[in-house]
């Protein structure tokens, strides 16, 4: 394991007693992506470097959901929070670039600031595309430069310290989708431009046009 990966796995263990404090002024901008998704009960649901669990507040009854963080600390807290939520939230422990999931097993995947953090954002997104069904969306919610336009002075100014202590404020996301197989529908700025909410779909020219098999 290399010091960046070692450091990534750390740190959010060390933040996971104090996040939800840290992470409430993004509290609408979660919100809002999760409206989106127009997620309906039985949908199979992965939420991808799931931290303390903050966006089950906002899924409907019925749903399954499946959590995955590198930080046990963080698993144990979405755990808890789905038990008080009385939510069928099934967390473990592991790496969002190696999914232990099959293909086409979820019908929506969250990505909510979790692609400006991992070391190999490009590799989470694939992976996402791989174990999304042909029918599914993914919510990516997260601080990226508007496509575009170039890192604003401020962002450049604050990535040395902010890379490393939680998060880089430098990431496209354009060229993270390029070439998975999905495609970007209908952007929403979020705190002045800062944040991104964003929907993505299996792009039809790329992946087969399939439904699910109805049950029975
Ligand atoms: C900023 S928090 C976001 C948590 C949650 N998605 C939310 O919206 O509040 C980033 C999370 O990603 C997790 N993480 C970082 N690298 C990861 C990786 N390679 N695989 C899985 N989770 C990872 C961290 O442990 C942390 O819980």
């Amino acid at each position: 394991m290399t010091v960046a990966e070692w450091w990534n796995r750390t740190r959010y263990r060390l933040y996971a007693p104090v996040y939800d404090w840290f992470a409430r002024p993004f509290e609408r901008g979660r919100q809002r992506a999760i409206e989106r998704l127009g997620l309906e009960s039985g949908d199979r649901i992965l939420l991808v470097g799931c931290g303390t669990g903050m966006d089950l507040e906002y899924v409907p009854d019925g749903v399954t959901v499946t959590a995955i963080d590198v930080a046990p600390a963080m698993v144990r807290r979405t755990e808890r929070r789905g038990e008080r939520l009385g939510l069928d939230v099934d967390a473990r422990v592991g790496d969002a670039g190696s999914l232990p999931f099959s293909d086409d097993a979820f019908d929506a995947v969250l990505l909510h600031l979790v692609l400006s953090v991992v070391p190999e954002p490009g590799e989470v997104v694939a992976e996402t595309a791989r174990v999304l069904d042909a029918d599914g969306r993914v919510s990516i919610y997260d601080k990226f430069v508007p496509a575009g336009t170039e890192p604003s002075l401020l962002r450049r100014a604050l990535n040395p310290v902010a890379r490393v202590l939680f998060a880089d404020l430098t990431r496209r996301l354009d060229p993270l989708v390029a070439g998975t197989g999905l495609e970007l529908r209908d952007r929403e700025p979020f705190l002045g431009g800062l944040y991104l909410v964003t929907v993505a779909r299996p792009a039809d020219s790329a992946l087969p046009t399939r439904r699910r098999a109805a049950p029975g």
